[in-house]
């Protein structure tokens, strides 16, 4: 679950004016990185919530800013469209292999209609990647965390916002800073703020500057093509805010393959959560789901109404048996809970469904019967700048979200409560400094939400560590190494 406000609002806020004013960036009591050069234009990448208010932050400290979007409009996660992803890879099926980027920028290529083998369509929904939202999906954090600063919830909005008003508030939290769709200064020769349907396709360093390479596509309705046009610009800091739900995790389960291409009135029995739009497609049907976390026992209840059976397949894990959850229980009631799927048995044709198809659990159990498989099976790691860092594993990156060897580069990262809470434990344990820890308010709007909408008594007061439940005013003084007590406030 991420939060707003309690983390990009804080990288927000509290890492990038030290970006933005230029000053010396502080990673430790004694050690100060210097920037080799003054900090002016800055690329922001992906105009969620989070690039959002990156772009907003570095605005309002006069620098020059350029916020680039792949998809048509601001929202990230939440800008839902009916539109769905480019289907994902399976094991053993074929994929298209990624385009060749041009020998030299700028350039620009036309494309029309199955040109290569490839749709319009397909082309326009593999640049910008339609987001992994339902249509009735609703957040699964409370209204007063899941809000950008400066714009409201309705005041009668309830606790559980619909990911539509969520686009809604991003989108005026967009219009507010003036880096909405259509802000685009009216006179020539501006550069603008923002371009949206605009891939970052690279980023590279040299000679001390950031040099992204950018590919823009536009519909030419009028000769129904489409056409791209590259591009390079440079810059001295970077801020990626490219998210985290962008490729689908499929499961390597044998057979998985051959199931995949098999098709029912041009329609895939088998998808990927980030699919899922409307419950109306399972109506009367046998539905299998697979897995055990947040979309999953959603995806249940959202389609119990209409389905005639739900199935889920779940194996033993953290989610079921660790942390004192047990998420089974947020599945729909008629939901059957089944083991962990060991092999999909070969089908005899791939246009007649899956119904007549076995489906081998790993007790022994052989299963059929199942019109629509739903694999709500996660999400792989991001792979924006794989070489740099593993935003997921935070290796290489300052708590504060800055690329240790070169702070020019940051990411707005999902820094958890968890995360913050760990460092403040370790530093009032082992003496080091402090940082902002989240407040109080907010812990306890966390555990009314909790205790009231999923569960009672699932977290209790009792279960905060000891500094969660204390004011960051009373906290007890770190002791640094030097026998000094400190708390470095940023
Ligand atoms: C199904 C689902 C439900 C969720 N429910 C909740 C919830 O209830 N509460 C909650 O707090 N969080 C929830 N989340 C998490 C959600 O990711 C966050 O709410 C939030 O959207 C994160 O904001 P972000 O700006 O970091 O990333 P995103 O919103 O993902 O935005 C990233 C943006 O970067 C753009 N981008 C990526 N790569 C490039 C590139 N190379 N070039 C140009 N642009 C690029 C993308 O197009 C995207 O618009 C949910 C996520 C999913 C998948
Ligand atoms: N607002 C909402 O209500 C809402 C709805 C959906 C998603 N989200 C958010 O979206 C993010 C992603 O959630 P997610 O549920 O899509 O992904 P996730 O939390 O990564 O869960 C993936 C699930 O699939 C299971 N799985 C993977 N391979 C499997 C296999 N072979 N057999 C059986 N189970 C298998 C995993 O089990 P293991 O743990 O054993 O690997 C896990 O239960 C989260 O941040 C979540 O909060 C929010
Ligand atoms: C930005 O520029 C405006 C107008 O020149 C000025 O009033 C403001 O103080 C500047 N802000 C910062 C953070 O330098
Ligand atoms: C295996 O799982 C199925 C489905 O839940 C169940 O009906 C069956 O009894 C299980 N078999 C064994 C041997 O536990
Ligand atoms: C699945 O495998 C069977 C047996 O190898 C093969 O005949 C069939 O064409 C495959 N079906 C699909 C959908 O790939
Ligand atoms: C909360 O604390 C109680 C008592 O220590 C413990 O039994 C329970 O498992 C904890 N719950 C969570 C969600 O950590």
């Amino acid at each position: 679950m991420i939060v707003f406000s309690g983390q990009a609002m804080l990288l927000a806020t509290v890492i990038l004016p030290a970006l933005a004013q230029q000053t010396s960036f502080n990673s430790g009591p004694e050690e100060w990185t210097t920037f080799s050069r003054p900090i002016n234009r800055v690329a922001v990448i992906g105009a969620g919530p989070a690039g959002l208010q990156a772009a907003a932050h570095l605005l309002d400290a006069n620098l020059t800013v350029r916020l680039f979007e792949k998809a048509p409009s601001p929202g990230g996660n939440w800008f839902y469209t009916e539109e769905i992803p480019v289907r994902e890879e399976y094991p053993g099926t074929k994929y298209t292999a990624p385009e060749p980027q041009p020998a030299e920028y700028p350039a620009t290529r036309y494309y029309a209609e199955g040109e290569g083998g490839i749709s319009l369509d397909e082309r326009w929904r593999e640049h910008w990647q339609p987001r992994p939202v339902w249509h009735n999906l609703r957040t699964n954090t409370p209204a007063a965390l899941t809000r950008l600063p400066g714009v409201h919830h309705s005041p009668d909005s309830p606790w559980w916002v619909s990911t539509h008003d969520l686009e809604r508030h991003v989108r005026a939290f967009a219009s507010l800073h003036g880096l909405n769709t259509n802000d685009k200064p009216l006179s020539p020769p501006h550069i603008p703020i923002t371009s949206y349907l605009t891939r970052v396709e690279a980023i590279e360093k040299s000679n001390d500057a950031w040099t992204l390479t950018l590919r823009q596509l536009q519909w030419l309705p009028e000769s129904h093509r489409l056409r791209a046009d590259w591009w390079t610009e440079t810059f001295d800091a970077v801020v990626v805010a490219s998210g985290l739900y962008s490729k689908a995790k499929i499961p390597t389960i044998r057979g998985i393959g051959n199931w995949s291409t098999a098709t029912e009135n041009r329609q895939y029995p088998m998808i990927h959560a980030q699919s899922f739009r409307h419950p109306e497609r399972y109506s009367g049907k046998t539905v299998l789901i697979v897995g055990a976390s947040v979309s999953a026992t959603h995806i249940s209840r959202t389609i119990a109404p209409f389905a005639h059976r739900v199935l889920a397949s779940t194996r033993a894990n953290k989610y079921r048996d660790g942390y004192g959850l047990n998420i089974l229980f947020s599945f729909a009631e008629k939901t059957e809970i089944v083991p962990e799927i060991a092999s999909f048995e070969p089908l005899a044709n791939n246009d007649e469904g899956i119904r007549a198809g076995r489906i081998t659990l790993v007790n022994g159990t052989v299963i059929h019967g199942i019109d629509e498989i739903i694999l709500a099976t996660g999400y792989l790691t991001n792979t924006f700048l794989p070489d740099l860092v593993n935003p997921r594993k935070l290796d290489n990156l300052h708590w504060t979200g800055h690329y240790i060897h070169d702070p020019t580069l940051a990411y707005m990262l999902t820094l958890n409560k968890q995360y913050v809470a760990w460092l403040n434990s370790e530093s009032l344990e082992l003496g080091g400094q402090f940082v902002e820890p989240v407040p109080l308010e907010t812990r306890e709007i966390w555990s009314y939400f909790l205790n009231a909408h999923y569960k009672k008594d699932y977290l209790p007061h009792e279960n905060w560590t000891r500094f969660d439940n204390l004011p960051f005013s009373e906290w007890p003084k770190p002791r640094s190494p030097d026998g000094e007590y400190k708390v470095v406030s940023w």
